[in-house]
């Protein structure tokens, strides 16, 4: 039976060989930012379950722009050579490496959600956040730094040398994080910036300096390879962020050549009241791909293969991005390939295995 789910998907010159993307996930595990055993291992099991794209989590640009003192990080070389293992290996499986490229803005520096997610001081081994507005996440957040417009320039050079790296590490697709309440969505959101310079106010202030990012990525970035950006489509709170916004401002990320948005949702305030349930954030990328007429990618509570074809059967998206289901089972795409009768070629070391 043909399925949309495991048809592949060609973005520019790089073939997908289904529409099962792995979203980005931290994994709290790296020492210095510089990848090891752990992230092989759960990168790779991934690509060897059979999904199209594996995403590694959200990577900093600079150490201060990591959500904890875990995450990994590409500002230098050690982090590019020890990736190359990692991406190779994602390759070798007929799965596409990809990185998210990060910074958290006023939401760095916390532990890691095992150890309570909280901030972590300076005299902690913390560091201090940085911001549009000195406006702190809550009331246990530090007050970042308001950012100056040279900072605002170097940063947009960071996440132009952080693509260079990710080209070197082996990567094949760049997503830009520009959701979940860190840096860039910070920059976007009116309840965040509060600025009243060029990086702030109107919609197009505020959206200048995500949009210099993707500029400057797409700049340097080879014109054959994919790059994704993932928002925020609302901050699910009165006089925020909203998918109005969205709509326009995917309209300018679609004009400067990004690829594909990848629909996400919120995590930009602590009160927000997120309306979670199977799908939700599927009409999204539903109103992206129709209004802005380009690729898009639907995630949070897909974890069904029906669920999941029937999303790209009508339209809602061109690929779905999957987390928690593919952290409880990292073979999710073969066993939906069998659940929706497609005939799923196995890793011939697991050949054996399969009925
Ligand atoms: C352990 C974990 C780590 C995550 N880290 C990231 C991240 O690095 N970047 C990101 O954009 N989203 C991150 N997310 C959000 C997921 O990518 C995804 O958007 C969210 O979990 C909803 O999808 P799901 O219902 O399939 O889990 C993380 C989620 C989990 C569970």
């Amino acid at each position: 039976m043909a399925t949309k789910l495991f048809s592949p998907l060609f973005l520019r010159t790089v073939e997908f060989r289904n529409r099962i993307f792995v979203s980005p996930m931290c994994q709290y595990s790296a020492l210095h930012g510089v990848p090891n055993d752990w992230h092989m291992v759960h990168l790779g099991s991934r690509a060897v379950g059979g999904a199209g794209l594996v995403i590694a989590e959200a990577t900093a640009v600079t150490a201060e722009g990591r959500i904890s003192p875990g995450d990994l990080g590409i500002w230098n070389d050690q982090q590019v050579k020890a990736f190359q293992a990692i991406t190779s290996f994602i390759a070798e499986q007929g799965s596409v490496p990809g990185i998210q490229l990060a910074h958290a803005g006023r939401k760095a520096s916390t532990a890691p959600p095992w150890k309570g997610g909280r901030p972590v001081k300076i005299s902690d081994g913390g560091w201090q956040p940085v911001a549009p507005t000195a406006v702190s996440f809550d009331d246990e957040y530090p007050s970042p730094r308001e950012l100056s417009q040279s900072e605002i320039a170097e940063h947009v050079s960071k996440f132009a040398e952080a693509a260079l790296r990710s080209l070197d590490a082996g990567f094949k697709v760049i997503e830009l994080h520009m959701a979940h309440g860190y840096l860039m969505h910070e920059f976007l959101s009116p309840l965040t910036n509060k600025r009243t310079d060029e990086y702030g106010g109107s919609l197009e202030g505020r959206a200048r300096f995500p949009l210099h990012v993707a500029k400057a990525v797409r700049d340097v970035w080879p014109s054959e390879l994919p790059l994704f950006v993932r928002i925020s489509a609302t901050d699910w709170v009165e006089g925020g962020w909203d998918l109005e916004q969205s709509v326009k401002f995917a309209k300018w990320l679609r004009d400067l050549g990004i690829d594909l948005i990848d629909c996400s949702s919120g995590g930009l305030v602590p009160h927000a009241k997120v309306p979670v349930a199977p799908g939700y954030q599927v009409p999204f990328a539903a109103t992206i791909r129709r209004e802005v007429n380009m690729p898009t990618g639907a995630v949070g509570l897909i974890t069904e293969a029906h669920q999941a074809e029937e999303i790209l059967q009508k339209g809602e998206a061109d690929v779905v991005f999957l987390a928690r289901a593919l952290l409880r089972d990292p073979y999710w795409p073969i066993h939906a390939a069998k659940e929706l009768s497609v005939d799923f070629p196995w890793p011939v070391q697991y050949l054996r295995a399969k009925t």
